[in-house]
C-alpha cells in the first residue's frame, strides 16, 4: 500500500539530516520540498516535485493524489514537520491518509542549544506566514524566555515589540541560519535588533 511521509530534514545542512530521514527519502518514488530541501538529495533518481510559498497548497494536494494513484511519497519539511511545518495543512487537506511523520531537528532545537537554554520550560511560538501579531505580547510578559520564529523579517518584529510597549533594552537573541557555514548568532537588546538586517532564516529568543 502506498505511504505518504513527511519527513523533517533538520535546519538545512546535511551534518543534522537524520539516517531515518535518508533512507525514507531514498525509497519513495516521488519527493516533494523546497529547492534548500531537494538539494540536500542530489542522488535522488526518481520524480521531484518543487514547493514554493506560492504554490504549497497545490502540491500538497498534488501529494495526496500521487499517493491515491499508489505511489510513494515523501515531502521533506524544513526542521521538524510538526512545528510550524507541513504535518498540520496535511492533516487539514485530509485526515484518513495513510501517513508516517519521520522527526527532524528543528531549528529551535538547535537555536537552543547554540544559546545553551534549556527549552523544557521557555514559550515556543511561530509567527511564520501569520503576521506580527498581538498573540506574543501575552508570552512576552509570562516571565519566561520566548523563542519565535518571526513573519520572516526579524528586525520587523523587533520594531514590533518596540511600538507595542516592550521595553526596548529587553536582551535578544538572533540566531541567523542555523547549521549553514554563514550562520550567525547575535545577542543584544530589541532597539539593536531593529536596526540591523538579517535573512529571513532566523529564530528569535525574548529573555
Ligand atoms: C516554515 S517554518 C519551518 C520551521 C521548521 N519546521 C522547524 O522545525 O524548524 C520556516 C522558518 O523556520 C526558521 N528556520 C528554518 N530553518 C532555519 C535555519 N537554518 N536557521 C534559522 N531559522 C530557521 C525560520 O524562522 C524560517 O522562516
Amino acid at each position: 500500500m502506498s505511504k505518504l511521509y513527511l519527513v523533517g530534514i533538520g535546519p538545512g545542512s546535511s551534518d543534522y539530516l537524520t539516517k531515518a530521514a535518508i533512507e525514507c527519502a531514498n525509497s519513495v518514488d516521488v519527493l516533494v520540498g523546497s529547492q534548500r530541501a531537494l538539494d540536500l538529495f542530489p542522488g535522488f533518481a526518481g520524480e521531484t516535485l518543487v514547493l514554493r510559498a506560492r504554490n504549497m497548497d497545490e502540491m500538497m494536494k498534488k501529494s495526496i493524489s500521487l499517493v491515491d494513484e499508489g505511489r510513494n511519497v515523501a515531502i521533506l519539511s524544513t526542521g521538524d514537520p510538526g512545528f510550524s511545518g507541513v504535518l498540520k495543512p496535511i492533516l487539514k487537506l485530509q485526515e484518513d491518509l495513510d501517513l508516517e511523520v519521520i522527526p527532524g531537528i528543528s531549528s529551535l532545537q538547535l537555536a537552543a542549544a547554540r544559546l545553551q537554554l534549556p527549552w523544557d520550560e521557555i514559550n515556543l511560538l511561530t509567527l511564520h506566514g501569520k503576521g506580527n501579531s498581538q498573540v506574543i505580547l501575552d508570552y512576552v510578559d509570562n516571565g519566561k524566555p520566548t523563542m519565535v520564529l518571526p513573519d520572516f523579517r526579524v528586525e520587523k518584529l523587533a520594531q514590533f515589540l518596540i511600538d507595542e510597549g516592550t521595553n526596548p533594552e529587553r536582551k535578544v537573541s538572533v540566531c541567523e541560519r542555523l547549521s549553514y557555514p554563514d550562520e550567525r548568532i547575535v545577542t543584544g537588546n530589541l532597539r539593536e535588533i531593529a536596526y540591523m538586517e538579517f535573512s529571513y532564516l532566523c529564530v528569535m529568543v525574548v529573555y
